[in-house]
Order: C-alpha cells, then structure tokens, then sequence
C-alpha cells in the first residue's frame, strides 16, 4: 500500500507493534523440549488477545499462527511434533492484520549455546538488514536492497537465498511491489516511492542459495546440516530514513 493519511501511519503502527511484541514472547518463551506447535500456541493466544488475525492462516490457510522453522528449514515452517532442543537456530516469522492493516516481522534466535559461525550468520543478517534499509528512500532503485545484503553476505562467506524475497505490505500480507530480490538482480529497475509500504527480510545462509519445498507443500529447506538467518521488518518509505512500523 501507499501511505495516503497519518492515521494510515498510526494504523500500521499498531499491529506492527503487536507482532514485534509477539515475535519478542515467542522468542523468550522457547525452551528445550517444547514443540513448535506449542510456541506457536503462544502466538494463538497472544494475537487473540490483542484483537489481532494471524495474516498466513487468514490469506493462504496455513496450518499454523505464525512459520516456525528450525535448522535446516529456513521459511515457512509449519508448528507440529518438532522439539525444540539446545543449539538449534530457530526462525520465527510473525504476520497479521488487525482494522485492515497487515504487518510483517521474522527473526531467528539461537537456542542455547550455538558454534560461533551461527553468532556470526545471525549478526551478518542483522547487518544486511540494516544496510538494506539505509538504502531504502524514495526515488532510489529497488536493486539498492539486494544489493546491499549480498555485499553484507559475501562479504561474510554466506550465500543468500534467492528463492526467498522482500514485498509490499500493509492492506494484504503480499501485495505490490512483490518479489524484491535479496540479491543483486541487473533485471530489477523499479524506483521505490514516497509512502510505499514494504518489508525488507533478508535470508542468509550457510546451504544453497534455492531452496526446495517439503512434502507437507509449506517448509522451504535447504541442505543437511546447513543454516539459514532471516529478520524482517515492516517499513514506511519516505525520502530519508524508512519508518519502521514493527518495533516492539
Ligand atoms: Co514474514
Ligand atoms: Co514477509
């Protein structure tokens, strides 16, 4: 969507402070021996009680409040009988609307003590995530996005996942512009603008850079033993800083 009023601001401003928070719950609320689909029984309750419709469930029927995904999974995830133990890395995605307005957030968090190659993918996405948004204002190419995170991650020894991509927002959880690559596409020659409502979400990995899906036709994976980052924000374009609508 495009910002047309301020109250549009306050709107996206509040369910996007609802699923950073619930991203933040869930995030200290997982422990060894939990099941993904109890955290995400977490989420259930948490979106219930702030009024809130988990946007997977509500626009593609997915089995699940929010996308789990543990080590070699890297998206959409779906939360079951998976136990979560010490040393995983686990990737939360967080989405929903509440009065028309949808919001999108994600992060990964290790469980425990983890190698500190895994300490360095979360810190190298993080980073990409932040040079990626100081490259976002209006009348800049939409190629500055992904090619500010794969500097960060080739610079770092990771491979991006191409598969996986940054969108608009805000009045639908996908909408336009859809497909924003988190690499370098020549092809890629939009123009961000003024108001425009994206997310930006890059996903680095240790594993291939295409990764297939499960046969339960949601979990994207990548290769055994491999490790893949996401964080994601929900963010305002304007003609300096973005607005990032999901701070907790
Ligand atoms: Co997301
Ligand atoms: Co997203």
């Amino acid at each position: 969507m495009t910002i047309e009023h301020e109250r549009d601001i306050e709107a996206l401003r509040a369910i996007g402070q609802i699923v950073a928070r619930c991203l933040q719950t869930l995030g200290g609320a997982m422990r060894p021996g939990m099941t993904t689909a109890e955290l995400d029984a977490i989420a259930e309750r948490f979106l219930a009680e702030h009024g809130a419709t988990s946007a997977p469930r509500a626009t593609y029927e997915f089995p699940g409040t929010t996308c789990i995904s543990v080590n070699e999974e890297v998206a959409h995830g779906v939360p079951g009988d998976r136990k979560l133990a010490l040393g995983d890395l686990v990737n939360i995605d967080v989405s929903a609307e509440l009065d028309g307005y949808w919001a999108d957030t994600g992060g990964s968090f290790p469980l425990g003590e983890v190698p500190a190659k895994l300490h360095h993918l979360c810190d190298t996405t993080k980073r990409a995530l932040r040079s990626a948004i100081r490259h976002a204002s209006a009348g800049k190419p939409l190629r500055g996005i992904g090619k500010a995170i794969e500097k960060e991650a080739r610079g770092a020894g990771f491979a991006v996942v191409r598969n996986l991509c940054s969108h608009g927002v805000g009045r639908a959880l996908h909408e336009e512009p859809e497909f924003i690559p988190g690499y370098d596409d020549p092809t890629e020659r939009r123009l961000l603008r003024e108001g425009q409502v994206i997310t930006i979400e890059p996903f680095l990995t240790t594993g291939d850079s295409w990764v297939e899906t499960a046969d339960d036709g949601w979990t994207l994976f990548n290769r055994p033993g491999s490790r893949s980052a996401q964080y994601e924000h929900t963010l305002v374009i304007t003609k300096g800083r973005p607005l990032i609508m999901t701070l907790a």
